[in-house]
């Protein structure tokens, strides 16, 4: 089942929606080895889901990494399955599918030697090393259900979220290395669990770095390995059984737990990694994400190993040694698809056109962008020049939540616009609704709603479902709300404006503002914060803090405190000490001032609606005074 034309597209999108149980359960059943095939499709509805999760394929059993791994044996063993470039453009290892399953086996019996079983969490804290898909891999061969933390959150972020799923252990490595630098990945875990103790830490080798050492509960990752054996069966879990959990930024709080599940995501993930990118025998692909994020989970890992592809891992930075070094790996590896994030692109098309033309990008045939909205002039840019105008550009439109690509033009079929994600892959039903979440049909602008359930969307949030209830299908009941507005055009082309809620996306990193007033509010002498996203040339958005403090505070209080709450990766970009922050007569903060103010950055921001309702009106005159000096 491969789509090639618009018709077979229109086909296929038709019959996913009238009846999703029979296109879904087609889907399973050609890109899934089961160990029992499901007879059922979907069982609940958006309808219902406050009673209890819905479900796919519920009766089906399998195991994640048989998908990945041992069902690809006969065919494509001596295949490289990761092609893992390190930061160094000359540290390359090639492990193919044999070795792989050998190495996720040998992995899997020594953390199951370790205590480690079905249903248990395990945290991952790692870099881009192929022991990160190993380890991923090795946990779903367990049925455990791994969280994998990306390696730039902080030692307290870490802690809440293994107090928050009860993992027992983690693993890490001892330093990460990105661009020529060292990151502390064991130290940062020493002083989690310094906050939350666990039982035992697996610690890979990667730098040679002394790390702190805890006789009894740190082990080398080496040592555990070799206790491990070449073979191991697989858990064959039902097709509902958790296989991960992911950490995400939403409007409120601190981040959830989203629930992916085996059968649903692992059919998802394969099905649109093979369809989006009209994925070919021979192909060698490269996305660049991090698997601390969806898009490694999904599309570095999961869904290419799923469908025998060979799958680039990259643990360098796209500046290391220069602005070329992209299109160099290009080069050396022969990569055929492509897939990347807009914020790179955008630092790569300043950085001059000599770094990639320098290199030979024959081989390219798709390009795809994931994460933020990808501006005309970027996307025309990865077009021209990437891709000498002979590539498919690939804008993927979706989320942590739904687990795989949900908007986005197929390779080579679907007609394409610079800036437009186009339109919506079989099985999702995107509506556009007004501020009175009226449905808006034909052209218009409104808040991007779900309105079919597809397999490979989460389930649920870890231990707190009535939070996801509350999160996603509240705005209307028994419709998933994305967060993000939308814009759709007279031939049904879909436009993603970007968040509409409290989350904001800098540099393709999802974060809530919320994580940032609660950690500018912990430092003395600040009174309260407000924190709202504004354009930004280069990330997308940035950081933009209102903050009423004390003058004893400094900024360098400020940014220690995102730094140490949330990660090395959440810095406040624009800072304005205000007397005090615009609140209506109930103490509601007004944030859609506050994004006005923030987005005119020293313009005048012109109307600012009715401020009627507001306590305090005198305060937004000072406000938008002070904006000017706001750095
Ligand atoms: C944004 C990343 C515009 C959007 C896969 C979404 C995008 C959030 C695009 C999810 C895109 C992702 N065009 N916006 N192609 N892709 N987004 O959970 O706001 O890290 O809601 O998943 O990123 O971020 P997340």
């Amino acid at each position: 089942m491969t789509i090639t034309t618009l018709a077979e597209y229109q086909r296929d999108w038709d019959a996913a929606k009238r009846d999703p149980d029979a296109f879904w359960l087609g889907v399973a059943k050609d890109r899934i080895t089961w160990a029992n095939p499901p007879g059922k499709g979907l069982e609940g509805s958006f309808a219902t889901i406050a009673d209890a999760p819905l479900t796919w394929f519920a009766d089906g059993s399998l195991n994640a990494s048989v998908q990945c791994l041992d069902r690809h044996l006969d065919t494509r063993g001596d295949q490289t399955a990761i092609l893992w470039e390190g930061d160094e453009p000359s540290d390359i290892r090639r492990i193919t599918y044999r070795e792989l399953h050998r190495e996720v086996c040998r992995a899997a019996s020594a953390l199951a030697g370790l205590g480690v079983k079905q249903g248990d969490r395990v945290i991952l804290y790692m870099g881009m090393v192929p022991e990160a898909a190993i380890a991923m891999l090795a946990l779903a061969r367990l049925g455990a259900v791994h969280s994998v933390v990306f390696g730039g959150f902080s030692a307290s972020a870490i802690a809440g979220r293994v107090r928050d799923c009860g993992a027992k252990l983690i693993i890490t490595q001892d330093a990460g290395l990105r661009g020529g630098k060292k990151i502390p990945l064991k130290a940062t875990v020493d002083e989690a669990c310094r906050e939350t103790a666990v039982d035992k830490i697996v610690v890979l080798r990667r730098t040679g770095d002394p790390v702190g050492w805890q006789e009894g509960r740190d082990l080398w990752w080496h040592d555990v390995v070799a206790t491990g054996h070449d073979t191991h069966p697989p858990a064959i879990v039902p097709a509902e059984h958790p296989l991960f959990i992911l950490y995400t930024s939403g409007s409120t709080g601190q981040p959830k737990g989203v629930l992916h599940t085996t059968g649903g995501y692992m059919a998802y993930a394969a099905y649109t990694h093979a369809t989006s990118f009209g994925l070919r025998e021979g192909d060698i692909y490269a996305c660049v994400a991090d698997v601390g994020w969806i898009t490694g989970h999904s599309y570095i890992v999961y869904g290419p190993l799923a469908n025998g592809t060979t799958t680039v891992m990259f643990e360098s930075v796209p500046t290391y040694p220069d602005a070329g070094r992209y299109w160099d790996m290009v080069e050396r590896h022969r990569i055929t698809i492509f897939y990347g994030a807009p914020t790179a692109l955008r630092v790569l098309a300043n950085a001059g056109d000599a770094f990639v033309k320098k290199y030979d990008r024959s081989s390219l045939r798709v390009l795809g962008t994931v994460g933020e909205p990808i501006n005309p002039t970027t996307w025309n840019w990865y077009h021209d020049v990437v891709g000498d105008k002979h590539c498919a550009v690939v804008d993927t439109w979706w989320q942590t939540e739904t687990g795989g690509h949900a908007i986005n033009p197929i390779a080579g079929v679907t007609p394409t616009k610079p800036g437009s994600a186009t339109k919506p892959l079989p099985g999702i039903v995107p509506a556009l609704r007004d501020s009175d979440n009226k449905v808006i049909e034909g052209p218009g602008e409104g808040r991007l709603f779900l309105e079919q359930p597809w397999p490979g969307q989460a389930r649920t949030v870890w231990n707190d479902h009535e939070r996801f209830v509350k999160t996603y299908f509240a705005e209307v009941p028994g419709v998933y709300f994305t967060g993000d507005g939308c814009r759709r055009d007279e031939d049904g082309d879909y436009w993603i404006t970007g968040r509409v809620d409290d989350v904001v996306n800098v540099s393709g990193h999802r974060m809530g503002t919320a994580e940032f007033e609660s950690a500018i509010t912990s430092v003395v002498g600040v009174t309260e914060a407000a924190v709202v996203g504004y354009p930004h040339d280069t990330k997308g958005q940035g950081i933009y803090a209102f903050v009423v403090a004390a003058p004893s505070v400094d900024r360098a209080a400020l940014d220690a405190a995102c730094r140490k709450m949330i990660g090395a990766h959440a810095r406040i970009d624009k800072l304005q000490l205000v007397p005090g922050l615009p609140k209506t007569r109930s103490g509601k903060v007004m944030r859609r001032i506050l994004r006005k103010i923030a987005e005119a950055g020293d313009k005048d921001p012109g109307d600012l609606g009715d401020l009627t309702t507001l306590a305090d009106p005198g305060v937004v005159e000072q406000i938008k005074q002070g904006a000017a000096k706001a750095s």
